[in-house]
């Protein structure tokens, strides 16, 4: 390890996902691992204003790589866009003897890190953890699986009402301007259809396709709409104008909201999360800053911040023509 750092300061940032708490364990033992200090800061850049931490051992963080949520609480910081609150933020860091700042959110956790860092000079590495996967730089962020398996088994217990009533279901899932959930879960629950940002389906299109369904003999039907859907309509209007061009149909919504962001994460965000807290700990302590972690084809990666905030992370075309295909 190439630097003098004695001592890290960790935070979570945005809206949690499921998994962070995994990559704040592997955080704090990552540095513990290397004699280096940790300070965990409650409420992101919040609890930097408020100077309000908590020293973290290896210990500290037993029997949390299973829980949902964060226990370090999150914030969306309005004070930390400011200069003056930056200021403080910078001073009691410097109380508090942190000399780097592995950030764990999502790209406007990373905007704030960014001015902090060419601000004050502080190195810091950003994790991704959001359930979105809008972030650049990486196949998966934290988060991202596990919400994919809590909305296939909320879809999976819809279908089950949608065939014994005959119903048509719209289900709203999150993933702010990015239909990476919508597409992948529209797949794995076997959706009518799916609409999504990328690709403006259009509700002329949308009500042909339901028309067919209906004359191939399908009773029931579930289309997953992304929250960030660019038809100009909310899943409740989408809903109203089908109801109203397609009489026969019986329409139901869903909105599953916020329950996508919690429970207990998966396998995968918990090994992602796990790799990538003690990748970023390493980064740091040789050197690095500006950057975060990612995964591509499997392997750990370091990519600018920058990129991570500027760059868009596309939808897989690949997925929309399997979904056409099977949605026969
Ligand atoms: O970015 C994660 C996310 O859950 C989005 O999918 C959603 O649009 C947003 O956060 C909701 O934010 P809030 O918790 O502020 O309601």
């Amino acid at each position: 390890m190439s630097t003098s750092i004695k001592k890290i300061g960790v935070l979570t940032s945005g809206g949690d996902a499921p998994g962070m708490n995994a990559a704040l364990r592997a955080v704090v033992r990552t540095a513990a691992y290397h004699n280096v200090g940790c300070v965990g800061i409650y409420q992101g850049y919040q609890g930097l204003i408020d100077n309000k931490v908590k020293v973290m051992n290896a210990r500290s963080v037993n029997n949390i790589i299973n829980k949902g949520g964060t226990i370090l609480k999150s914030a969306r910081c309005l004070e930390f866009r400011t200069k003056e609150g930056r200021k403080i933020a910078f001073e009691n860091l410097q109380k508090q003897g942190i000399e780097a700042l592995v950030i764990i959110g999502g790209d406007g956790s990373f905007t704030g890190a960014l001015i902090f860092q060419s601000e004050f000079n502080i190195p810091v590495i950003g994790i991704p953890g959001t359930i979105d996967n809008d972030i650049f730089g990486t196949s998966h962020t934290i988060g991202f699986d596990t919400a994919l398996n809590t909305v296939i088994d909320a879809i999976d217990k819809i279908r089950d009402t949608a065939i014994s009533h005959n119903r048509l279901f719209f289900v709203e899932v999150m993933g702010r301007d990015a239909g990476h959930i919508a597409l992948n879960t529209g797949i794995g629950a076997g959706a009518e259809e799916v609409l999504i940002p990328e690709e403006d389906m259009g509700l002329d299109r949308l009500l042909e396709s339901l028309k067919r369904s209906e004359k191939s003999g399908k009773s029931s039907s579930i289309v997953v709409v992304a929250e960030g859907d660019k038809t100009g309509k909310n899943v409740f209007e989408i809903a109203e104008y089908v109801e109203k061009n397609l009489p026969y149909y019986d329409v139901r919504v869903s909105v599953l909201g916020h329950m996508q962001r919690g429970g207990s994460p998966s396998c995968f965000d918990r090994v992602l999360a796990s790799r990538m807290g003690v990748y970023a700990v390493e980064a740091l302590l040789d050197g690095q800053s500006n950057m975060m972690v990612g995964m591509q084809g499997g392997e750990m990666i370091l990519s600018p911040l920058e990129k991570a905030i500027k760059g868009k992370s596309e939808i897989n075309k690949d997925l929309i023509r399997v979904s056409d295909i099977l949605t026969i």
